[in-house]
């Protein structure tokens, strides 16, 4: 019975909370590649086991198709466009597909 209620008195406060906390999307994909754990290999501007998320936004910058093309890579894995060492596959169980365009959003805005 309240529930709607309830939502409509959230929502905006929720909104406004998220607004309030300047870059919220930044802050965000941050704290999705942290829970997904892409943070075991990858820094945001520094090589690790994969490549910095600085470089791959310098890579994609032109690229339109970039954020297809990383959902792709990222829920499929594989290896080749920066070295030899694979990506591992993240399947829906590791990160959602908001998540995961979130996260990518967040990588392809460091450049
Ligand atoms: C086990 C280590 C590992 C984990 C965990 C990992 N990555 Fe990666 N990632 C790599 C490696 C290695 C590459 C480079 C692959 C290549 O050369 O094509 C890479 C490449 C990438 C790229 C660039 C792909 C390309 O084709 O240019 C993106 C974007 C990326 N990772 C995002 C993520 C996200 C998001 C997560 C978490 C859901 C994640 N990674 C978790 C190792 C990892």
């Amino acid at each position: 019975m309240n529930k709607q209620l309830h939502t409509t008195l959230l929502l905006p406060l929720l909104a406004a909370a998220t607004f309030a906390t300047t870059p919220a999307s930044a802050a965000d994909g941050e704290a999705i590649v942290k829970k997904a754990r892409c943070v075991a290999c990858h820094t945001v501007d520094a090589k690790r086991v994969g490549p910095a998320y600085k470089d791959v936004a310098s890579k994609y910058h032109d690229d339109k198709s970039a954020p297809g093309k990383l959902f792709e890579k990222v829920r499929a894995g594989g290896s080749g466009n920066w070295g030899d060492v694979p990506m591992i596959p993240h399947g829906a169980d590791k990160i959602s597909d908001d998540d995961l365009k979130a996260a990518i959003q967040w990588i392809l805005s460091l450049h």
